[in-house]
């Protein structure tokens, strides 16, 4: 399929929101206007472009939103998009401003979308990872990733003092459907004892046993971080488990929740994001379609959007050494 050099492009963020997505909105209209382009922003991910709920962008479009969380954009998850009815209507109205280029702020999910729209009709699109999770191969960062985890290190250092204060056992849950990183990398930052992730199996009888034996030496206070997608069924499943087997223990349950997904960006996210958004109109404008925009090893790195799969993560086992070793 020909393509001619893009001339006017649409940003959308699509899935779960991230912080940080704000400051790759305002990279990819800043760097589209310096160079001459056209930039609109299409209104809740894939459901603006079926619904043509697109707004022309101009630079104090995106004036002091660098450091807010959200999207100015707004997201969705967008049903309609996988029928082929769905992108259709998304295709005539992208046509009738004549934009010819996307870019897509979001997840795997999104990707697939973008890839597919471009199999069937002659618009490119170039990917953004944003995503809390920090599960999608190609990049070492996903924008989003260093805020969530940050709150949650800030939240579980809270709960540290009042379990401190009154000897218990806290079982915290962080977000993560189908991958670890934020209970990983939260857990191992705040000493928590035990963090229990979807891609390993949990061994509950080794935390009853480390519990156990924790007890005797009268170490009351215990933080187990679990993901979401734990295979006990999250922190309540772990509790119960616990409950049940040491009657005696003091616990509670904490859930994070969605305060992980908003806030302030780090300053990280905040160059990671500006860094890929202005990599992305450069590509479109060089002709550089349907890859992901990574960062590895501090340099950019292109993906093809079909393989900007969910990535799982593989935890080095010195990290698991490193955790024993650091909670006994
Ligand atoms: O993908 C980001 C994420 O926050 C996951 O960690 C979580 O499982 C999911 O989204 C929650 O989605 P929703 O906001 O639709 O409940």
């Amino acid at each position: 399929m020909a393509i001619n050099k893009v001339t006017k492009i649409g940003v959308l963020t699509s899935g779960g929101d991230s912080p940080g997505m704000n400051a790759a909105i305002r990279a990819v209209v800043r760097t589209g206007l310096y160079n001459g382009l056209e930039v609109f922003g299409i209104m809740r991910g894939y459901q603006g472009m079926i619904d043509n709920d697109i707004v022309s962008m101009e630079s104090k479009s995106v004036a002091n939103i660098i450091q807010r969380g959200g999207t100015i954009l707004k997201t969705a998850r967008c049903k309609e998009f996988f029928e082929y009815e769905g992108r259709k209507k998304a295709y005539a109205n992208l046509k009738s401003r004549g934009i010819d280029g996307l870019v897509i702020i979001g997840g795997d999910g999104s990707f697939r979308g973008a890839k597919k729209f471009h199999e069937e009709f002659d618009i490119p699109s170039v990917g953004l990872p944003g995503t809390i999770d920090k599960d999608i191969v190609g990049t070492d960062f996903t924008i989003g990733f260093d805020t969530a985890v940050n709150t949650a290190v800030e939240a579980i250092d809270k709960i540290r003092d009042t379990a401190d204060a009154h000897d218990r056992l806290f079982i915290i849950e962080v977000m993560g459907r189908d991958a670890g990183f934020i209970a990983l990398h939260s857990g191992i930052a705040t000493g928590a004892e035990n963090i229990l992730i979807p891609e390993r199996k949990t061994d509950i009888e080794d935390i009853i046993q480390s519990l156990q034996e924790k007890e005797k030496r009268k170490k009351l206070v215990n933080l187990i971080v679990v993901a979401e997608g734990d295979d006990f069924g999250g922190a309540e499943g772990v509790n119960r488990v616990i409950k049940e087997r040491l009657p005696e223990l003091d616990t509670r349950v904490c859930v994070l929740g969605h305060i992980q997904r908003g806030g302030s960006p780090t300053c990280l996210d905040r160059l990671v994001a500006s860094r890929m958004g202005y990599h992305a109109v450069e590509c479109l404008i060089e002709g550089n379609y349907n890859i992901m925009i990574g960062i590895k090893e501090n340099r950019i790195n292109h993906t093809p959007l079909e393989k900007a799969a969910k990535m799982k993560t593989r935890i080095n086992e010195e990290w698991i050494k490193i955790i024993r070793v650091l909670s006994s």
